[in-house]
C-alpha cells in the first residue's frame, strides 16, 4: 500500500518552519546564557608572539577571554579527532590549541560576555602581535608543487598513446574557483551546562552523533556526558559534515566557566571555514571522426591546507558515462596556507563533471556532431572502472525526455545563430552523474493504542525533507494516516544514524523505517493470533498488511481486525521496536544516479550580461519518495549550479593571503532575479536490485551538470569558450 510514498506530500515540518516554531542551534535559550565572540587571526601563517587580553577583560560584562594559553585541557592526540568526518590525512585543526597560525581567519581567542554586543565589542580590544612567516595562497603559482593523492580509478589501456593517435583531439584546462558555503543559518552552537557537569549541545550539524563522538574525544568525556541536538538545519550541504570549530569553542567555554554558552559566527567568520577547493581540471579527449572515444584523460589539481589533505573524486566520472578503451585519471593536491576545504554539494562531481562536460561539448564542436548525439555514441552501459553493470541506468531516457521538454530539435548548431531581439540566445546541455550510496541507520517506532506512531532516529534533516519522507514511509508501512505519525530526528540519544550527506539518507532512513515497521507488524500479528476466538487465529504472520488502522490478511478474502482492538485486548498501551538496517554488501553492480541538463541563456552583446532563462533537468534516480520535496531538491541544485556557472568565486588577495569578498554583498550568489524557468523531470527508473523500494537518493545530482550546460549555452550564444569559472561579463567582452 502506497498512500504516501511517491506522492507530492507537503513537508510535515513546513508549518513549524514558516511560523518560526522550528528552532535552530543559535536560538535555544538557557539560564544565565553567556555569549562568545571569536577573535580571528589576520595573517595566514606564523606564530602568535603576544596576545594581550587585559583590556578586553576590563570591559564591563566580559566574563573571560579564552586563548591557547588560557583554556581547559583539550585532547592532544590527533587520533582523537581522526575518526570523525574530517579530511582523511594530516593533523586536524584544533582551535585554541597552540600559538601556530595556519590560515587567515583562524580563531585565536573567544571573548565570553553576558551579552553578544559586549563580547563583540570586547573582541576588538584583544591585542595581538604575530611573528609572520613566508606563505603561499595561490594555487596557480604553486601548481608545480602538486603532489598526487589517491587515484581511485584504475587506468585502462594506454591513454597517452591513444590520445596521440586520435584523429580528433581536444585538450584544455578548466579552472574552477574556490567557493564558500553561504547557508542562511550561520554556524552556531548553544552549549547548555546542566549544573552536574553534563552538557546539551545544540549545534548546526549534519550529524549529531558524529559531533557527540567528536566532543567526547576532544574533551575526554563519556557519551552520557554530552548530548548533541540539531532538530533543524538552515542549509548545510556539506558545511555541517565535519564538526566545525564553533562547537569546540562553545563547549570549551561552557566547560571552563561552568555556564551555558552560545557561539554564533559572523558571516565573515564563516569564510574562515570550509569551502569547495579551487581546482584546475585538465581534460584531454581523443576521438575517431565518427565520434567514438579512444582516450580520456582527466587530471585535477586542487587546493588543500598545509595541515590536512582534502580530496574528492573529481576525475573518475568519465568511466561512469562514456565508453572509451583507454583512460587515465589523477588527482593532485597543492598545500597552501589556507583553511582546509570541505564537502560542498556533489563534492568532486560538481567541478569534475563540469570540466568533462565542457570538454565533451568542445569535442562535439570539433567533430561537428550534435552534443547529445556525441554522448549517445559514447554511452556506456557499464561502469568501466570496475567493469560492472548498473543496478539501473536510464540516462538515455534523461536525454530523450529532457531534449523533448526543452525543444532541443529546434536548436541551430552554429554559435551566434539564435537571437531574441538584441540578445544572443544559446542552448547548451550536459550530463550529470552521482553515486547512490546507502548507510546503516537505526529507527525506533513506538505505536500507541490510540493509533499514533512516533518514529525516531538520530539522522538530521538538513532541509532536504527527511522528516517528511520518514513520515511517508512509516505511514504506508503502518497503515496509518500521516497525521498520526510524529517524527523525531537529530538528537544523539536517538537510534544510530550517520551524518546526513552524500545523498544516502533517503534510501537509508526509509529502509530502516521499513525494518522497524515490519517488526511492529509481526508483533501485532502474533498478538492478533493469540487473542481468544481470534478471526486471525490461522493467519500466517508473514502474510499480513497494516492498512487503514487494521491488521489484514494478504488473502483478499481474509479477515481484518483493528490494531486498536488488538492492543486493547492484549492490554498493551504501546509497542516499541527498534531496528538497525544494514544494506547487504553487493559488489556485483554499480549504483549511480544520472541526469541530463539543458540550459538556455540570453546574452546582451553590448554589456555581456548573461541570463539563464530556462533550465530543464531530467533526472534518473530510481523511485522518487516525494515528488514535491524531490523536485525542490533538484531546483535548489539548479540554482546552485547557476551560481557556479555565473556568480560564485572566493577571491583571495595573495599579498595578504586574505579573502577579499568574505560577505554576501561581495561574494555573489544567485538571487531571485537571476532565476527564471526551471523544469524538473523525473524519468522512470525501476530498480529492484538496489533496495526494496528502489530508492537512490536525490541530494547531489541536482547540481551536477548544471554549470557545464550553462557554459556550453554561453559558447553557443556567443562563440566564446570561457574555461575559467565563473563566467562573468568581463570574460565575454
Ligand atoms: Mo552533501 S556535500 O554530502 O551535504
Amino acid at each position: 500500500m502506497n498512500a504516501y510514498v511517491g506522492t507530492p506530500t507537503s513537508r510535515v515540518d513546513g508549518r513549524a518552519k514558516v511560523t518560526g516554531a522550528a528552532k535552530y542551534a543559535g536560538e535555544f535559550a538557557a539560564d544565565r546564557l553567556l555569549h562568545g565572540f571569536v577573535v580571528a587571526a589576520t595573517i595566514p601563517r606564523g606564530r602568535i608572539a603576544r596576545l594581550d587580553t587585559s583590556e578586553a577583560l576590563r570591559v564591563e560584562g566580559v566574563v573571560d577571554v579564552l586563548t591557547h594559553a588560557h583554556r581547559p585541557p583539550l585532547a592532544d592526540k590527533d587520533e582523537a579527532w581522526k575518526d570523525e568526518v574530517a579530511p582523511e590525512k594530516g593533523s586536524p585543526f584544533r582551535p585554541l590549541y597552540d600559538d601556530r597560525i595556519n590560515f587567515n581567519g583562524q580563531p585565536i581567542a573567544l571573548v565570553v560576555a553576558e551579552d553578544w554586543e559586549t563580547a563583540k565589542f570586547a573582541a576588538t580590544r584583544v591585542r595581538v602581535e604575530y611573528d609572520q612567516e613566508a606563505f603561499a595562497t595561490d594555487l596557480e603559482s604553486e601548481r608545480g608543487k602538486a603532489a598526487r593523492v589517491d587515484q581511485p580509478h584504475k587506468p585502462r589501456g594506454d591513454a597517452a598513446a591513444a590520445l596521440t593517435r586520435a584523429a580528433v583531439q581536444h585538450e584544455a584546462d578548466y579552472v574552477m574557483p574556490s567557493e564558500h558555503h553561504n547557508p542562511m543559518e550561520l554556524y552556531a552552537t548553544t552549549a547548555v551546562w546542566d549544573g552536574n557537569g553534563k552538557l546539551t549541545v545544540y549545534d548546526k550539524t549534519q550529524g549529531v552523533q558524529n559531533v557527540q563522538k567528536f566532543l567526547c574525544s576532544v574533551f575526554g568525556r563519556k557519551r552520557d556526558d554530552i548530548r548533541v541536538v540539531s532538530p533543524y538545519v538552515g542549509g548545510a550541504f556539506g558545511s555541517g559534515l565535519r564538526p566545525q570549530y564553533q562547537v569546540v569553542l562553545a563547549t570549551l567555554a561552557a566547560v571552563a566557566l561552568k555556564r551555558s554558552v552560545r557561539v554564533v559566527l559572523t558571516r565573515r567568520q564563516m569564510y574562515g571555514l570550509g569551502y569547495r577547493p579551487m581546482t584546475i581540471e585538465h581534460v584531454a579527449l581523443g576521438a575517431s571522426p565518427d565520434g567514438t572515444l579512444d582516450a580520456v584523460t582527466h587530471e585535477a589539481i586542487a587546493v588543500t591546507s598545509r595541515f590536512e589533505d582534502f580530496s574528492r573524486n573529481d576525475t573518475g566520472w568519465a568511466d561512469q558515462l562514456y565508453k572509451s578503451p583507454n583512460s587515465r585519471f589523477s588527482h593532485k593536491l597543492v598545500e597552501l596556507d589556507v583553511s582546509t576545504p570541505c564537502d560542498m554539494r556533489a563534492p568532486g562531481a560538481a567541478t569534475g563533471v563540469c570540466a568533462l562536460e565542457c570538454a565533451m561539448d568542445e569535442l562535439a564542436v570539433a567533430l561537428k556532431l550534435d552534443p547529445i548525439e556525441l554522448r549517445l555514441k559514447c554511452y556506456s552501459e557499464r561502469d568501466q572502472s570496475e567493469d560492472l553493470p548498473y543496478t539501473s541506468k536510464q540516462l538515455r531516457q534523461c536525454y530523450a525526455r529532457g531534449a523533448e521538454a526543452f525543444g532541443w530539435d529546434r536548436r541551430t548548431p552554429a554559435p551566434r545563430s539564435m537571437h531574441d531581439g538584441k540578445d544572443l540566445v544559446g542552448w547548451g546541455m550536459a550530463t550529470g552523474v552521482w553515486e547512490a550510496l546507502q548507510m546503516p541507520v537505526a529507527v525506533r517506532i513506538v505505536l500507541t493504542a490510540n493509533g499514533h506512531a512516533e518514529v525516531s532516529c538520530a539522522a538530521s534533516d538538513i532541509g532536504t525533507g527527511t522528516y517528511t519522507i520518514v513520515a511517508q514511509v512509516a505511514a504506508d508501512a503502518l497503515g496509518l494516516p500521516i497525521e498520526n505519525i510524529s517524527v523525531r530526528l537529530a538528537d544523539s540519544t536517538l537510534p544510530q544514524a550517520p551524518v546526513e550527506g552524500g545523498s544516502w539518507m533517503a534510501a537509508s532512513s526509509a529502509h530502516a523505517v521499513l525494518g522497524a515497521a515490519e517488526d511492529i507488524r509481526q508483533e501485532l500479528a502474533r498478538l492478533a493470533k493469540a487473542l481468544p476466538g481470534s478471526q486471525l487465529a490461522d493467519l500466517d504472520a508473514t502474510k499480513v498488511t497494516l492498512v487503514d488502522g487494521m491488521i489484514a490478511s494478504n488473502d483478499p478474502n481474509g479477515a481484518a481486525v483493528s490494531i486498536a482492538d488488538v492492543m486493547r485486548h492484549s492490554k498493551l498501551e504501546r509497542i516499541e521496536k527498534e531496528k538497525l538496517n544494514q544494506f547487504a554488501e553487493d559488489k556485483s553492480h554499480a549504483r549511480n544516479t544520472h541526469s541530463a541538463v539543458f540550459a538556455e541563456v540570453k546574452v546582451d552583446e553590448q554589456l555581456g550580461v548573461i541570463r539563464v532563462t530556462r533550465v530543464v533537468s531530467a533526472v534518473a534516480a530510481g523511485r522518487i519518495l516525494n515528488t514535491k520535496t524531490g523536485r525542490s531538491q533538484i531546483m535548489g541544485g539548479v540554482v546552485w549550479g547557476i551560481g557556479m556557472a555565473l556568480h560564485e568565486e572566493t577571491m583571495m588577495d595573495h599579498r595578504f593571503g586574505r579573502i577579499m569578498n568574505a560577505d554576501i554583498a561581495e561574494y555573489h550568489v544567485p538571487v531571485n532575479a537571476d532565476i527564471h524557468d526551471i523544469d524538473v523531470i523525473f524519468v522512470d527508473e525501476p530498480d529492484d536490485r538496489i533496495n526494496r523500494l528502489g530508492v537512490k537518493g536525490l541530494g547531489e545530482i541536482g547540481i551536477v551538470g548544471v554549470p557545464a550546460a550553462i557554459a556550453n549555452a554561453v559558447y553557443h550564444a556567443t562563440g566564446k569558450r570561457v574555461r575559467r569559472f565563473p563566467i562573468t561579463l568581463d570574460k565575454l567582452l
